[in-house]
């Protein structure tokens, strides 16, 4: 069987700076969707990079003291050291000062020119150095670049122009023909508009600065580094072109879907199946910006919750295409509540319980409950987002039947099976968003003897780490009560079986209790002889700390505790009852 070629890109990020957690986004859907095409079975290239050209970089360096070169090469390690921390897999990290690019981009460049694409002739126009872009007067906003609020120049120099004009016709039929060549479709019409509008013809080549690649028919010009970086795409990836999808912020989409298309068409190659341009992330609702210290760098974005839980919250959290806000509260939220919560906790009980009850090999009927087609569909229409819904509906599914089956009283072996091959198909299913939990599962639930593992999600207690100041003391918030060491306690409904006083001790009893099916018959030394008498405890139901270590009383090993109220500021001890009916063993929580 043939494989599939599937081939993805990232943005080349222009690296006058660390990255942060915008950049991190589009680099780790590229990871997902690369590793769920792995999965399936797909020949996959995954192509990341660098920007290194272009007069921001050579700005940027020139400020810091430094060469252009010396300067990015600074950076690159913290890149790719950033990239594996995220466990990003790409296959190949491109930078534009990568000589086979160069070489490429100067072919390229050559091809153009001779198809008559590319002409020489005098520029005059608004430049902003942020975009390494032309504005004219209307797109401005007081006199400033929309984008980054700056001045721009007014910049006049003899420059090589490309025809873009000639290819407007060409790139409305391209976006009438493929539907799917920009996505999502909302932002595609904005572009077909702007194309309607007509296309100017592209400075293409500058003279005024020298840190990019030169123009092979005019050294005295080096190339416009969009020119340049766009491609990277092909440079890059010449085996496997033309890409499947370049995903992209919509920051850049014009560039990507007007452009790209232009220059690929001028040079005669094949043009790419998809650019997707996502949305825009802020950073506790503002702006995400260095000057006004709204920036998450990578190391600080792990921090929070973990590698997994970042990747999951981003892929998570938004839609993808649509812009989304980042906090840190969000994030611990959502590790808390999904990830801890429901699938650490589904994973800690299936292997507890099967460590106790063992397996026994059965049709997995459960197992239908899982669409998996739904979320094949779902990834091909990148809604990240619904297909991890779509799991966790059924990890709920899974938790449930647990609990439906009483599995803790009915030790089914069966149901542990279909749990067991259920919880390795969402281990597989999440591989793309959380490989390195879904890995741990993997393992632990394919090993011969399955055994309840460490914790794979921590719960993290948002308010003692988020707003400590606004929490009075002693006060809990619902995550800890729900998601705390409450949870740990295991309480149960037990019935007072006998009750003994114990030689010497004058306010203990020794209690044996009946806590129900599972747990059985239970000893444990209470201190309730100068608030109860023997008859008066005898058949009452009360509530039993079931799990608490052992502990040595008066001889006597007692084996939890009981729950008691005491009153008349502290005078009196009163026991908690349920309700007279309630089966012996129920859970209290
Ligand atoms: O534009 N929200 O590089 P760049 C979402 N070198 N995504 C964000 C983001 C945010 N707040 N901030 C950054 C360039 N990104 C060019 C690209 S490609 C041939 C050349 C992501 O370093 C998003 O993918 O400015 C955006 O498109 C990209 O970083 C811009 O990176
Ligand atoms: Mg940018």
């Amino acid at each position: 069987m043939i494989k599939k070629k599937f081939y993805v890109t990232t943005p080349i990020y222009y690296p006058n700076d660390i990255p942060h957690v915008g950049h991190a986004y589009t680099t780790i859907v590229a990871d997902v969707l690369a590793r769920w095409n792995r999965l399936k079975g797909n020949d996959v290239f995954f192509l990341t990079g660098t920007d290194d050209h272009g007069k921001k970089i050579a700005e940027t360096a020139k400020d810091k003291g430094k060469k252009p070169k010396e300067f990015v090469d600074g950076l690159i390690p913290v890149f790719k050291e950033n990239w594996k921390s995220l466990n990003i897999d790409y296959d190949k990290f491109i930078r534009t000062t990568d000589k086979d690019h160069e070489k490429v981009v100067q072919e390229m460049l050559q091809k153009s020119f001779d198809n008559g694409d590319i002409y020489k002739g005098n520029y005059e126009g608004l430049y902003c150095v942020g975009c390494e872009a032309y504005y004219t007067e209307k797109d401005l906003e007081d006199g400033r670049c929309p984008i980054h609020k700056k001045p721009v120049e007014l910049i006049k120099e003899e420059s090589y122009f490309f025809k873009l004009s000639k290819y407007q016709d060409k790139l409305l039929k391209l976006y009438g023909k493929n539907p799917n060549f920009i996505l999502p479709k909302s932002k595609k019409n904005e572009i077909v508009n702007r194309v309607k509008e007509g296309l100017r013809d592209l400075s293409i080549s500058r003279t005024s600065f020298d840190w990019g690649v030169p123009l092979p028919f005019d050294k005295k010009h080096v190339c416009y580094v969009w020119f340049d970086a766009l491609f990277n795409y092909y440079s890059g990836g010449k085996k496997y072109w033309p890409a499947n999808v370049h995903l992209i912020g919509k920051d850049i989409l014009w560039f990507h879907s007007v452009y790209w298309p232009a220059f690929l068409m001028s040079v005669g190659l094949d043009l790419p199946k998809t650019v997707f341009a996502h949305g825009w992330w802020t950073f506790d609702k503002e702006k995400i910006s260095k000057s006004r210290g709204k920036v998450l760098s990578v190391k600080e974005l792990i921090s929070i919750a973990g590698v997994d839980s970042a990747r999951y919250f981003l892929c998570r959290a938004t839609p993808f295409g649509d812009d989304g806000d980042f906090s840190e509260k969000a994030l611990i939220e959502r590790h808390n509540n999904e990830l801890a919560n429901k699938l650490g906790n589904l994973v800690s009980r299936v292997s507890g319980l099967i460590e106790k009850f063992g397996i026994e090999k059965t049709p997995n009927k459960f197992i239908k409950k899982l669409n998996e087609k739904k979320i094949e569909k779902l990834f091909e229409n990148y809604e990240f987002d619904k297909v991890l819904n779509e799991i966790f509906a059924f990890i709920d599914d899974c938790n449930e039947y647990v609990q439906s089956k009483k599995i803790w009283e009915t030790k089914d072996k069966k149901a542990l099976y279909e749990l067991k091959e259920s919880i390795l198909k969402i281990a597989e299913l999440l591989q793309a968003f959380i490989p390195e939990s879904a890995e741990k599962i993997t393992k632990q639930f394919s090993a011969k003897n399955i055994k309840k593992g460490e914790i794979l999600f921590k719960k993290i207690e948002i308010d003692e780490k988020i707003n400590k100041n606004e929490k009075p003391e002693g006060i809990m918030t619902m995550s800890e009560v729900t998601f705390g060491d409450w949870e740990k306690l295991d309480l149960r409904v037990a019935q007072i079986k006998k009750v003994e006083d114990i030689e010497g001790a004058d306010k203990l009893y020794k209690v044996e209790l009946d806590v129900g099916k599972e747990i059985g018959k239970r000893i444990i030394c209470a201190g309730l002889k100068e608030y109860y008498s023997k008859e008066d405890l005898k058949g009452k139901k009360i509530i039993y700390f079931s799990n608490l270590a052992p502990r040595k009383m008066r001889g006597i090993e007692s084996q939890g505790m009981l729950l008691a109220a005491s009153t008349e500021g502290h005078k009196k001890v009163v026991l908690i009852a349920p309700e007279k009916d309630i089966e012996l063993g129920s859970r209290v929580g």
